[in-house]
């Protein structure tokens, strides 16, 4: 049974990596997925039936004309998945290596963007009494994982906005959480060998599921904050990492 029939769902970073799988498993449940990227995603959302819609989420005035476009099409946002993030393509480096400007790049796309996407479509999710918010953070925030020190930071930046977010907008029945992978072999991620090389066999040992993870095993958590399975889940964080962290 399609448990997302007809629900908007924008996914941003979907054109590629995680953000991918997400848009194709939110369209097999049946949602309308509006695929937001600097990467193109037009093949994506047409092979599955949905929008593509290029952004930079950075740019507050061009996330709200991508917003513009999904309520001029559609009328409506159900789900909105902040996924995108400077992350796969980031050097791994120690804490006195990363510069300013790199720094100021990944809280602009990270923490901003996140926020500027919320802000375009907080509003409109109020109107209608409902909406899901999810943001998709990281393990490595309870881990402190070293030399990754703008990400890491950023992500617990995030975590922070959604609890806050959910006390904000709990009262107009949206549901804000975060999704919080642990180490995904996604195809961006193995393009850049340096994030799994050190790692890989020390993230296997930390688990107490001993394997590797990949986006698929990121849909059932997905779906269901996404669906009205969660309608009374608020403010939390849903880690899917083989059992590394506990939250
Ligand atoms: N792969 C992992 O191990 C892992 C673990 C925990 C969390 N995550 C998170 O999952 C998400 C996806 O990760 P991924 O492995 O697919 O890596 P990724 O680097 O491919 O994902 C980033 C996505 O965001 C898009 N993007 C980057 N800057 C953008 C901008 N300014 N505006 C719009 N889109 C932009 C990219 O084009 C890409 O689609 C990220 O938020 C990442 O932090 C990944």
């Amino acid at each position: 049974m399609a448990r997302l029939k007809d629900k908007v769902c924008i996914v941003t970073g979907g054109a590629v990596g995680i953000g991918k799988t997400y848009c194709q498993a939110l369209a097999a449940q049946g949602a309308l997925v509006v695929v937001v990227d600097i990467a193109d995603g037009a093949a994506l959302a047409e092979q599955i039936g949905g929008l593509f819609v290029r952004a930079d989420i950075s740019d507050p005035a061009t996330v709200a004309s991508c917003v513009a476009q999904v309520m001029e099409k559609y009328g409506r946002i159900d789900v909105l998945v902040n996924n995108a993030a400077l992350f796969s393509k980031l050097p791994v480096a120690r804490y006195d290596e990363i510069d300013f400007d790199l720094w100021d790049q990944v809280m602009a796309v990270n923490i901003r963007g996140t926020f500027a996407m919320c802000r375009a479509v907080g509003p409109v999710m109020e109107g209608q009494a409902s909406g899901k918010i999810i943001n998709i953070t990281s393990g490595t925030v309870n881990k402190g994982m070293p030399n990754m020190l703008h990400y890491v930071t950023s992500k617990g930046a995030i975590t922070a906005m959604t609890r806050c977010l959910s006390r904000e907008l709990g009262g107009a029945n949206i549901c804000v959480n975060n999704l919080a992978p642990g180490l995904i072999l996604s195809d961006s991620i193995l393009k850049n060998a340096d994030h799994v090389a050190d790692t890989e066999d020390k993230v296997i040992a930390s688990r107490a599921l001993r394997r590797h993870g990949y986006p698929e095993d990121l849909i059932g958590g997905l779906v269901f904050l996404a669906s009205s399975d969660s309608d009374f889940m608020t403010g939390q964080t849903l880690a899917v990492d083989g059992g590394s962290i506990n939250t």
